[in-house]
């Protein structure tokens, strides 16, 4: 059990609270993870703030302007935005964002798949399908460079255990191999979650390594079934031409019958809604039935009412507005790449000047998405986070003391060549 969960429990302890709490509850706990060290770079980090998975100009989010010209009387009827949206979201947004996946992943047209259902965020869409599919006592296989909440949801909330791979082998590719390893070893069927781009590297795979990925996703499904959830909270953020630059449920949905997919996508991320708290949750298998479809989408409607009864009005109205009517979406979502793709550049040339001291720190591979990354080489991560917030007030992100994360969609572009010559200037003081 986590040490803070053990730590809760010794308070609740003087209390009736503890022997009332059920399994879950004993370890369920408070990260010290991203969301508390953003907090305290939120107090702290005064020159750059790389910490929040949120991409921000000038100190504002990105945001959708034809969205933010819906603020004011007269737009919507009362009706759009105070009564309650449909069980499993607004059927225009619904039907649009399916329209959207095929359009963004071509590989997908004539393919049969499910309906998109809303979920209030893509964390809640992860954590219904694991509801769905992952039982307490499973494997669940996952790169040892992960999103943290992974662990909160399969390991403490569900009660399964999650089985890791080196994300990169020794030449700094994806570890197929080592993935396909891992899913083998699994007892009984086997399960993995796949998240590119990767948080925390921001790293996706080239079109060769996605079909090295396909290869050996086929391969375990001759000895056992699989369930891959795919968690494509960045997709879209591609800057490099030899990315592969759809989705891997493309690739999956019609793969083999032992294969079932779960897609988790996240509007918050995707069309710059982070506070609006909309996901959505699509799964697809070669083979399944119109009415096995049909189950799915029930039971994932079940679990949303037994959890959020119903998800958010207001922002899949706004959403829905703003994807059919907006006169400047192309051009809001054209903003944001091209600035990430500018800050990306940036990131790449200040960390040359750095080649030589990469045995301090050493930048894993990256090409995409909102972040990269440095292994800390057995040093503490945390020890860089601390002294980097408290000498040079720049908020970045320790994640399970080996790893340090820079969240560039929150750093503006003229600050990022400072950022990293501080961070190596932090790390040689520290450790040299
Ligand atoms: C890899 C990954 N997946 C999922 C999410 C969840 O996104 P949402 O804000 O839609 O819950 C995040 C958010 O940080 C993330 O980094």
């Amino acid at each position: 059990m986590n040490e803070l969960a053990i730590e809760l429990n010794e308070v609740l302890k003087t209390s009736l609270c503890y022997s009332l709490l059920s399994e879950e509850g004993k370890r369920l706990y408070f990260p010290k993870g991203i969301v508390a060290q953003a907090a305290e770079a939120g107090e702290k980090a005064k020159k750059y703030n790389a910490t929040a998975g949120l991409a921000t100009k000038a100190g504002q989010p990105f945001h959708f302007s034809d969205i933010m010209d819906m603020y004011k009387d007269g737009v919507f009827k009362p009706s759009d935005i105070f009564s309650y949206a449909p069980g499993g979201g607004d059927k225009k947004l619904r039907k649009l964002w399916k329209e959207e996946m095929i359009r963004k992943n071509p590989t997908l047209k004539g393919k049969k798949f499910g309906e998109p259902l809303v979920f209030g965020g893509l964390t809640h869409a992860i954590s219904v399908a694991a509801t769905l599919f992952v039982p307490a006592g499973s494997t669940v296989v996952c790169p040892d460079l992960f999103w943290d909440n992974y662990d909160l949801i399969f390991s403490d909330l569900r009660g399964a255990e999650l089985k890791f791979f080196k994300f990169f082998n020794d030449e700094g590719h994806l570890n197929v191999e080592g993935m396909k390893k891992a899913l083998l070893e699994c007892p009984g069927d086997a399960r993995i979650i796949l998240n590119f781009p990767n948080n925390p590297t921001g790293y996706s795979p080239s079109v060769k390594e996605k079909d090295a990925i396909v290869k050996a996703l086929k391969e375990v499904a001759k000895v056992k079934k699989v369930f891959v959830i795919i968690d494509d909270a960045y997709f879209g953020l591609f800057f490099e031409e030899e990315t592969n630059k759809e989705s891997l449920f493309a690739d999956l949905v019609d793969l083999d019958e032992n294969i079932f997919v779960a897609k988790g996508d996240a509007a918050t991320k995707e069309y710059m809604v982070w506070g609006f708290r909309i996901g959505f949750l699509t799964f697809g298998g070669k083979g399944l039935s119109d009415d096995v479809y049909d189950a799915l989408s029930k039971k994932a409607l079940g679990a949303i009412r037994c959890t959020v009864s119903n998800c958010d009005r207001p922002g899949q109205s706004m959403l829905v507005k703003a994807l059919e009517e907006g006169k400047n979406t192309k051009r809001d979502m054209d903003d944001l790449f091209g600035e990430m793709k500018e800050r990306y550049l940036a990131l790449k040339e200040a960390l040359k000047k750095h080649e030589d001291e990469y045995d301090l720190l050493k930048p894993y591979p990256f090409n995409s998405g909102y972040f990269m990354a440095f292994s800390t080489l057995g040093r503490s991560a945390e020890g860089l986070r601390s002294y980097l917030l408290d000498k040079y007030q720049a908020g970045t992100v320790n994640i399970f003391d080996k790893t340090l994360r820079v969240a560039f969609c929150s750093v503006e572009k003229d600050k990022i060549r400072d950022l990293v010559d501080v961070i190596y200037k932090a790390a040689g003081e520290l450790w040299n």
